[in-house]
């Protein structure tokens, strides 16, 4: 039999992390002590009463059943007074849905949307799955919008072409670079998809993982954001729930229920037991502050952020401490995949920019997910490579 993808699938971009990959494996079968700053997954366990709760609810007979497409009333309930104490918006449950993880809504809502041929605005670099999962699997035509380090990462919208545009993707606190916003740029979004009849799909993921007192917004805190836009959040990150897969879109109704319809074809919802655990998690904030577990894991984030970007810095480069997110993005000034497999050779791995977009080539993203101790180690092997410039 020929079997053979189907276009779509075929027009996927290859797959740029395959040489790293194959690296990657050759350095741990010939035990190398690889340190990995490549990886998003927090090295933290879910803190002790997700734990707790999730054998409780795993041990209730009645949570094994098929939840709802759109998710738990109790859950989405919890979603709403969330973004009431974090964000002073207020919800109402159909203006919620569950997600099995925000990976899944995020490619999935163009299927709602999304003719063959329309035009989606993916921002450069970025999370891959705007462009694939997002947009050339549901056929979907992806632009690039350059985040460029002269503008501080954001989108430039006067230069964005807006015809037969359908959708556009934005993310901040931002994957792979790091930068936050404030409302002003979100107001600027919202404008110029208010203009021109755009769905804004604004990706939240990182919202609650920030430091030296910098607070996150939300997109719906914006006057007409109801309108066009959906907003994603995920467990994932917020409370080291990356396995469970547990996350919720939010905004407006009608986009809400575009994506209800289709998960309704393709999935049944988190199971319920996630859900009633997420719910906790969420209820774990008071008033708009963070849960104390959350606060210790964000200041562990920032004390490896300093470490790295201190060393970074006394070997030579120029690089920021970003205010958000677990990441380190690092103008190597050179080809990001050599420079990656250059630090591989010392028994560091961290992910070449070039898989984020074109805007990437020249970065490399580290990962604070390893202890600090990790972190120090990695930070030695690499100065044995820029030895002339590091000063400690
Ligand atoms: C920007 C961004 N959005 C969404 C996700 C997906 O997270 P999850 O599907 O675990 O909710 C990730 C994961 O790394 C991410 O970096």
């Amino acid at each position: 039999m020929n079997i053979e993808f189907a276009d779509r699938v075929k027009r996927l971009p290859p797959y740029l992390f395959a040489e790293m990959e194959k690296l990657i494996k050759e350095k741990k079968a010939q035990g190398v002590d690889l340190i990995s700053l490549s990886i998003g997954d927090p090295d933290f366990p879910p803190p002790p009463f997700v734990i707790a709760s999730l054998k409780e609810e795993v041990a209730n007979l009645k949570n094994h059943n098929y939840s709802f497409s759109q998710g738990e009333p109790d859950f989405r309930q919890a979603v709403a007074d969330w973004y009431k104490k974090r964000f002073h918006v207020d919800l109402d449950q159909e203006e919620v849905i569950a997600l099995l993880g925000s990976k899944e809504g995020i490619a999935n809502i163009a299927r709602a949307f999304v003719n063959s041929g329309d035009r989606v605005l993916v921002p450069d670099p970025s999370y891959p799955v705007y462009a694939n999962g997002g947009t050339i699997l549901n056929d979907g035509i992806p632009v690039s919008v350059p985040l460029l380090e002269e503008n501080g990462f954001k989108p430039d919208f006067e230069s964005v072409n807006p015809e037969k545009v359908k959708m556009m993707f934005l993310n901040y606190p931002n994957n792979p670079t790091s930068a936050t916003v404030d409302k002003a740029l979100l107001k600027l979004a919202v404008e110029f998809a208010r203009e021109n009849n755009i769905i804004l799909c604004y990706d939240n993921a990182y919202s609650e993982i920030s430091f030296d007192g910098y607070t996150a917004p939300s997109i719906l805190e914006v006057d007409g954001a109801m309108d066009v836009a959906v907003e994603f959040h995920s467990c994932s990150k917020t409370f080291n729930m990356t396995g469970d897969r547990i996350a919720f879109a939010t905004g407006n109704k009608q986009l809400i229920s575009g994506l209800t319809k289709v998960k309704s074809q393709i999935d049944s919802g988190p199971p319920v037991y996630i859900q009633k655990v997420a719910a906790k998690a969420l209820a774990s904030y008071s008033g708009g502050e963070q849960p104390g577990f959350l606060k210790t894991t964000n200041q562990i984030y920032a004390e490896r952020r300093d470490v790295l970007v201190n060393r970074l810095c006394s070997m030579g480069f120029k690089c920021d401490k970003p205010k958000a997110t677990f990441y380190v993005w690092l103008n190597c000034k050179s080809n990001s995949m050599e420079f990656a497999t250059k630090l591989l050779n010392v028994g560091v791995a961290v992910t070449p920019g070039i898989g984020f977009g074109k805007h990437g080539e020249n970065y490399v993203r580290f990962s604070l997910t390893q202890p600090k101790e990790r972190i120090e180690e990695a930070c030695r092997r690499m100065s044995a490579l820029f030895r002339v410039a590091d000063t400690q």
